[in-house]
């Protein structure tokens, strides 16, 4: 073997090599187990030609020790180049998310009483019909107490009809002046329609003080529904029955389309109906032990589709369901 003839054909290799794979291929060619040089130097038999051999073979290693490394830096140069990440780039495409119209309207409420001064407070889902009927004074036999317009976990647990509940628990757990409200689901057995859902919303008020009267309800549910509809709207209070208020009345507001003249969406009548409301029974005072010769108050209770449905004129209440974006979006 010439090994002169060999080096420089390995020398001429390293130098074509343009890639890392290439010059790992050139190793493996010249230096590896089986190459030529390799073999040589096993069966090598005197010193002069081991001593050459061995000085080729270390030339050839460091030649392409030296290209390896020179092909990796240039191609981690290129690498560094081509996969840069502009940072600077504007992202661009991204949706930001927004509240449920629901979840809007709800903390629009409560910004409403915050700003009067009142407590928002938690209620719970599930009632016991002492709390759900009983202390509210539902007669017997009446039908909310019926499996029929009720959802039953067990004979004495319900998922709650309204809101009203709250009312009872509160007073039980604090003593007058009491002025607060509370948002949240509530449940019936209803078939979902155009303007009934098994789930609903509802936002229940709650004053109790020396001194409360009719005008001061009337009062601040007007504060409310100009608050929600609008500066311009007027607002009317008719009578009407609830077991738990004495005397009961709903809220009226004069027709946001048509102003009070009379269209579709107020049914031709100039007014919407808004929700119950009414002067606390003295029942529920004696229910909760407050002295009933010395306090009164107020409580109402609105359902917040229903707000939402008058407000934004949708005619069907299941939308608020179908998270449908194109929906969604509108508010
Ligand atoms: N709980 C009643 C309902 O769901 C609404 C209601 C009416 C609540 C009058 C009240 C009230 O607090 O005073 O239909």
């Amino acid at each position: 073997m010439d090994v002169h003839s060999l080096e420089q054909a390995a020398l001429a290799a390293v130098a074509a090599a343009a890639s890392t794979d290439a010059i790992d291929a050139v190793r493996v060619e010249y230096l590896g187990r089986k190459s030529e040089l390799k073999l040589a130097l096993r069966e090598v038999r005197d010193r002069e030609t081991g001593m050459s051999l061995n000085a080729a073979r270390m030339r050839i290693e460091s030649a392409v020790d030296e290209r390896a490394s020179g092909l990796e830096r240039a191609e981690l140069d290129r690498r560094l180049i081509e996969e840069r990440v502009d940072v600077t780039l504007p992202v661009g495409g991204h949706a930001r998310g927004r509240l449920h119209l629901i979840t809007q309207i709800r903390r629009e409420v409560e910004d409403v009483f915050l700003g009067l001064g009142y407590r928002v407070v938690d209620g719970r889902e599930v009632e016991t019909t002492r709390y759900n009927f009983d202390a509210l004074a539902f007669p017997p036999g009446h039908p909310a107490r019926s499996p029929l317009q009720t959802l039953f976990v067990d004979d004495e647990t319900v998922l709650r009809t309204e809101t009203s509940p709250s009312q009872i628990r509160t007073m039980e757990s604090r003593e007058p002046p009491v002025y607060i409200v509370t948002l949240g689901r509530v449940y019936r057995r209803d078939t979902p329609d155009a303007t009934h859902t098994p789930v609903f919303h509802q936002v229940e008020g709650l004053a109790v003080d020396e001194g409360i009267t009719l005008a001061d309800l009337e009062g601040t549910l007007d504060f409310l529904l100009k608050a929600l509809f609008g500066q311009n709207r007027r607002t009317e209070f008719r009578t009407h029955y609830f077991p738990f208020t004495e005397p009961s009345i709903e809220a009226y507001v004069s027709c946001h389309v048509c102003d009070g003249g009379g269209c579709p969406v107020c049914r031709y009548s100039g007014w919407i109906e808004v929700g119950g409301a009414g002067m606390v029974d003295p029942q529920l005072f004696e229910f909760v032990g407050y002295d009933p010769e010395r306090y009164s108050g107020f409580a109402f209770g609105w359902g917040l589709e229903r707000i939402a449905m008058l407000r934004h004129e949708f005619p069907d209440l299941r939308e608020l369901w179908r998270n449908d974006l194109r929906f969604s979006r509108q508010f």
